[in-house]
């Protein structure tokens, strides 16, 4: 089979950027932002960026361009033992997929609810209540909402209509238009947020650094993991779309290009939500600390909340905002299921319709959990052991094997070959040493909260079954991996 391959490099850009930029610019930034000492936090994000982010990036583009192939492929030619880390990269993925649409699905139903501010006064009761009709524990499963399993079944369909499409015809072209769509959307409420009275209060927390939060590991450790879940890195995500590229592309720089849009993505939206954040603590006579509750709160209950008391253009701003975070999951969303459609398409040489059918009725029947009424604790859980033992130790395990066994020059030297800026000793350093440290103690810090306590107060019971869906994919992974390929 002939390996397809993009239109052009901005496509490729477009879609890459299209990946990182997703729900975890939208909301967990703000959110991280907001509980780690607000502009004390962008000093270790970027540090974390330009210590570990990009030369990440760097590395899964070098193995995608090189190899040519998906991440289990691609580990494989590096060395036949790495196949696995390759699948656990993309069963972690779609692991991931399963909540990720339903997140994208209640963001969905909002869209339509912002044209009659249906959250109406109380937005934590109207979410929790009358949206997710949550129930009191995940052991009690209670049947579907409704409104939320129509919104995944749709956002499963555009996904499964884009990727059937392939790269060029479906990917590339679906991201030309997400694209700037979704900076049009995020321009629009930067205006709206900081152009209303008592914005700059707001603004102003985001942008101050409190020099003391610095000394907090705990604060690192966020930005670091930050780092690895916006840019898309350790989920096959960005190995798999650089195997598209054409020979001599310039990796090195499309690394460079594609981390900054992201967090510049993130950083100017950072003025929408705190601008709003601040005229919100201006209305309620609150401080700007006093209105934000958890991450998933910012989105659909203090956003809507926020919205309701604007002196004007309610549902304009109700209906953008929605329809950006619709925008940013999708791209994103047909990234993590096109990296696994892509590795069973390059292991057992099935067509990409087969293999996009495979990974989406896998991927609809995993939502279905989070689509119950006890859904949302599932997929607080399973995010919560998927973020550490998937993304982080699949970002090590990279690190490790490529950086020291397989050797970092080898890839150096491929991604030196077009380049414009070259990966100097800096990436060495990056790869083989900053990388593997940090995610070493982001590990071992989180082994140890794990132990000290357990999760958000859940019973034991419902975090063991977290953690049997989370060894269920590695042993998948494995079984994968030894499996004899049909293409060589
Ligand atoms: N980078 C995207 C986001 O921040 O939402 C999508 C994503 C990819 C999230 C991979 C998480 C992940 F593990």
């Amino acid at each position: 089979m002939v390996r397809e391959l993009w239109g052009s490099r901005l496509g490729f850009i477009l879609a890459a950027v299209g990946s990182a930029i997703g729900l975890g610019n939208i909301w967990r930034f703000n959110y991280l932002v907001y509980s780690n000492g607000g502009g004390a936090f962008l000093i270790p994000y970027f540090v974390a960026l330009f210590t570990a982010g990009i030369a990440l990036m760097v590395l899964e583009f070098g193995l995608g361009d090189k190899f040519r192939g998906s991440a289990p492929m691609s580990m494989r030619k590096g060395n036949r033992r790495f196949e696995w880390i390759g699948w656990w990269a993309v069963v972690g993925g779609l692991i991931i997929t399963m909540y990720y649409v339903v997140v994208i699905s209640w963001a969905f139903v909002y869209v339509f609810k912002s044209f009659t501010l249906a959250w109406g006064e109380d937005t934590k009761a109207y979410f929790f209540g009358n949206v997710l009709q949550l129930t009191d524990s995940p052991w009690q499963l209670g049947g579907f909402s409704l409104e939320v399993l129509v919104g995944v079944v749709v956002i499963w369909l555009i996904n499964w209509f884009i990727d059937v499409g392939g790269v060029k015809k479906g990917i590339e072209k679906a991201n030309m238009i997400f694209m700037p769509l979704l900076w049009i959307l995020a321009i629009i409420l930067v205006i709206r947020g900081v152009t209303l009275p008592g914005a700059w209060g707001g603004i102003d927390w985001y942008l101050k650094p409190d020099f003391s939060r610095l000394t907090d590991y705990s604060v690192w450790l966020a930005a670091y993991g930050q780092i690895f879940f916006t840019l898309s890195l350790g989920m096959g995500i960005m190995i798999a779309y650089a195997s598209y590229l054409p020979e001599d592309s310039d990796v090195v720089n499309n690394a460079f290009i594609v981390s900054f849009a992201n967090c510049a993505f993130s950083f100017l939206v950072g003025f929408a939500v705190f601008g709003t954040l601040g005229y919100m603590a201006q209305a309620t006579g609150q401080g700007i600390g006093d209105v934000v509750a958890q991450s998933i709160g910012l989105a659909f209950v203090v956003f809507p909340k926020a919205i309701s008391m604007l002196p004007a253009l309610k549902v304009f701003t109700a209906v953008v905002f929605f329809l950006a975070l619709v925008v940013a999951g999708l791209s994103s969303s047909i990234s993590l299921v096109e990296a696994f459609a892509a590795s069973l398409m390059d292991k057992f040489g099935l067509e990409r319709k087969k293999a996009v059918n495979i990974t989406v009725a896998v991927g609809f029947l995993g939502s279905l959990i989070y689509a119950t009424k006890g859904g949302l604790y599932w997929l607080d859980i399973v995010d919560h052991f998927i973020n550490t033992y998937g993304l982080v130790l699949v970002g090590l395990l990279e690190a490790v094997a490529i950086g020291w066994i397989f050797g970092a020059d080898k890839i150096k030297e491929w991604v030196n070959r077009n380049s414009e800026v070259n990966a100097g000793p800096w990436w060495d350093v990056s790869i083989k040493v900053i990388t593997p440290l940090v995610l070493v103690v982001l590990l071992l810090f989180d082994i140890k909260s794990n132990l000290d306590a357990p999760y958000s107060g859940y019973p034991i019971s419902a975090l063991g079954l977290g953690l049997v869906i989370i060894l269920g994919g590695m042993v998948v992974s494995a079984v994968l991996s030894a499996k004899q390929a049909e293409v060589e």
